[in-house]
């Protein structure tokens, strides 16, 4: 039923990635996550959208940070439109990617945090934490991020001044 509806709400995706041209999406995720990006990855692909898998397919315990890194650079070097991060709570793999410049991860806990992401803080990073987001909520999440937009005005001159700080603190 989730399903349903998630893909109903994608529709509007297509809306904006005209015919022919794919919405790129890289995903990643340490041992926590494997189950919650196999089920968005096999949902993205259902609605036509390429997913490049950078996490790790093992439930062995392995390093968030080299995980989410591997999505921020992709993101950074706009190789995708938009980055996933998975780890257990979502903290690490957020704080990882924003460590990387130009990222903005947002560690999205419901569909109101997922709207916000976008319309207020043009993120283009997804973190979820797979020990505290159910894989339905996690579905709803990512569609809410996906079809959603920066809106532009007072939030982008908010943008903008978080873009003023990265340049005066990152190499
Ligand atoms: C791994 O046990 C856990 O620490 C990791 O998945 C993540 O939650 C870190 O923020």
């Amino acid at each position: 039923m989730i399903l349903e509806k998630n893909e109903f709400m994608l529709y509007a995706i297509s809306q904006n990635y005209k015919i022919g041209i794919k919405m790129k999406i890289a995903i990643s995720n340490d041992h926590a996550g494997v189950s919650m990006k196999n089920t968005l990855k096999t949902f993205l692909e259902a609605q036509g959208i390429e997913v490049t898998n950078l996490g790790t397919d093992s439930e062995e315990s392995t390093d968030y940070p080299d995980y989410a890194k591997k999505t921020a650079l992709l993101v950074q070097d706009r190789k995708v439109d938009f980055g996933i991060v998975i780890c257990g709570t979502g903290i690490g793999a957020s704080i990882t990617a924003n460590k990387i410049k130009g990222i903005r991860a947002a560690l999205c806990y419901n569909v109101f945090t997922a709207k916000m992401a976008r319309n207020h803080n043009n993120a283009n990073v997804l973190a979820l934490g797979a020990r505290t987001t159910s894989e339905d909520d996690a579905l709803a999440i990512l569609s809410t991020f996906l079809r959603e937009d920066a809106l532009g005005d007072r939030h982008e001159r908010r943008v903008n001044k978080i873009k003023e700080i990265e340049k005066q603190n990152f190499k």
